[in-house]
């Protein structure tokens, strides 16, 4: 392998970084199956560089039989044939790394694909057998075993057991999956699962991947021992401060990222990696500290409501924290988990988003341009901010959910493994609108494996490359003008009126958003950017501007 794929430069080049997150599968097809696969992501190297963000990351893309849309991997160290091959990957990440653009890739240490060879060698084997220790295998309760061992609840539906069959076709152990069936967890205190994971970072590691993002990094440690507690469900708000926790954010996790870390700092530059940790706040900086992940997502604001004072209160007590820590902070205001932003800021107060979607999106009423004035206001406030931005493929497009897939055509877990009651992610992860028309709006030749929405063709990158003020000219521009800007990890709060959101840094680098109706004053100085034309020189309600000193 040529030298060309690494990049080296500051090892605090993530600090402040914006990361642009892909999801493969719905990026770009480049071979008409109607999957976005990795010469897809190549070929759209010059879009990102154009667009101005600092890394990609990479949603799965390893061998899986998509139960949980590739969250379910079945070979850590290879790519799903359906997207391509690992000289394909290699290819991807120097064309990347060319522009200056670093790779993140998206490992899923909690659980495996049931597809994985360990776990099917694991169902080969002898209860008690060193092939089982892998993964949590127990034997059931009730007079033949036909109980699960206990009544915990997965994340994607009613339990956390199956029921294993033996080779000879009789029921077996039972086997525990915090998620869907088709993950089965590790076994983290066995040395085998501790080993490979080490391979696994050394290995994309040497391929040139800059950084990881860990999937549920709370949830690798378990106390297994009996008596087993009650768990109702998998609420961060029961989630004690202590570490006391049987499955979720045990001290003792912090062992495996300090093995990590040795492997990272390694590399020069160190490799770098950002938690996915549903954990209380207040326990975050540990998996962000430098001698373990060194990053944590900050998921506050993807719950926060439309309002000035959630939103400072959230940025002061994050930037707190992320002092703590030694980290810089996250921001996220979308991902492939939740309800894309502008879809979230354009329902009413209090809106159960989940419930929304059951209604195909029509009850209450989506209020599109107020959402998406919002979006827009929210992104340019989180760019401004102290720390790194993570950002969804479709969210510089203003894309919004499609809340009206059927349900025939959905995939998320969620859906199937809960009673058919939650549609699920699958609203925004409907592959991406390069252009006005064609069978799957250039996402392919072919048509897309989720459908998408005739209105798409209006968000399509071709026609917001065509509108002066559309929402992918306001990234580029503000993604632009943030590198010109950006300055060392402080702020302060200007005193404002009670709707508004003002703070500078120390360049004098204003961020002033409207989260009020009323248009306001601006202060002195130049207007660099606005999320909104300014109305008689003021700034209207639901917009942000950018000023300099
Ligand atoms: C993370 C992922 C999510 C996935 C789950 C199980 O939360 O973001 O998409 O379903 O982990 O791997």
């Amino acid at each position: 392998m040529s030298d060309s794929v690494f990049l080296a430069g500051d090892e605090n080049w993530w600090r402040q970084a914006v990361v642009y997150q892909v999801y493969p599968r719905s990026f770009k097809d480049s071979n008409g199956d109607g999957l976005g696969d990795i010469k897809g992501i190549t070929s759209k190297v010059d879009y990102i560089a154009e667009l101005g963000v600092d890394a990609i990351w990479l949603s799965p893309f390893y061998p899986s039989a998509l139960a949980d849309g590739g969250y379910d991997v079945a070979d850590y160290r290879d790519v799903d044939p359906k997207l391509g091959s690992l000289a394909d990957f290699d290819e991807m990440i120097k064309a990347y790394h060319s522009k200056g653009i670093r790779v993140f890739v998206d490992v899923v240490p909690n659980h495996s694909s049931d597809l994985h060879v360990w776990f099917q060698e694991a169902l080969a084997s002898e209860p008690g057998s060193a092939a089982r220790d892998r993964y949590i295998f127990r034997d059931g309760k009730g007079e033949n075993g036909e109980l699960a061992p206990n009544d915990w609840p997965s994340h994607f539906g009613p339990t956390a057991w199956t029921r294993t069959t033996n080779p000879d076709g009789t029921p077996g152990q039972w086997y525990l999956h915090l998620f869907a069936p088709e993950q089965p967890d590790f076994n983290w205190d066995n040395q085998e699962v501790i080993d490979d994971f080490k391979k696994t970072m050394r290995f994309w590691s040497d391929r040139g991947v800059d950084g990881f993002r860990i999937d549920v990094a709370h949830a690798l440690k378990k106390d297994m021992s009996e008596p087993y507690p009650y768990i109702e469900n998998y609420d961060v708000k029961h989630i004690p401060l202590d570490g006391s926790h049987h499955l979720f954010d045990r001290d003792d996790v912090m062992e495996i990222y300090r093995g990590w870390r040795e492997i990272f700092n390694s590399y020069d530059p160190p490799r770098v990696a950002v938690a996915e940790a549903w954990v209380p706040a207040a326990r975050r900086p540990r998996y962000a500290s430098p001698e373990t992940l060194g990053q944590a997502f900050n998921f506050d604001l993807l719950a926060a409501p439309w309002s000035a004072r959630k939103f400072k209160k959230s940025i002061e007590f994050n930037l707190d924290l992320s002092e703590k820590s030694g980290s810089s902070s996250t921001w996220v205001l979308s991902n492939h988990d939740v309800i894309r932003h502008a879809t979230r800021y354009g329902l009413p107060k209090k809106t159960d988003y989940e419930k929304w979607v059951m209604t195909d999106g029509t009850s209450p009423e989506l209020d599109r341009e107020l959402g998406l004035s919002r979006a827009r206001a929210a992104t340019m406030l989180v760019l401004a901010l102290p720390g790194s931005t993570y950002m969804y493929q479709g969210e510089e497009l203003g894309l919004f959910e499609v809340a009206d897939l059927p349900g025939q055509v959905l995939q998320d877990p969620i859906w199937l493994r809960d009673g058919k009651t939650r549609k699920g992610r699958d609203g925004c992860r409907v592959p991406l609108p390069w252009e006005k028309g064609g069978s799957s709006f250039g996402f392919g030749t072919g048509s897309a494996h989720l459908p998408q929405p005739a209105w798409f063709a209006g968000y399509s990158v071709e026609f917001e490359e065509a509108q002066e003020d559309s929402t992918l000219k306001l990234y580029r521009a503000a993604l632009k003008l943030r590198k010109e800007l950006l300055t060392d990890e402080n702020l302060e709060f200007v005193d404002s009126k009670r709707k508004v959101v003002h703070f500078v840094r120390p360049n004098g680098w204003h961020n002033i958003t409207n989260f009020g109706k009323k248009p306001i004053a601006l202060p002195a100085g130049s207007v660099q950017l606005t999320s909104a034309p300014l109305v008689d020189g003021k700034l209207p309600g639901n917009a942000t501007a950018w000023i300099t000193e």
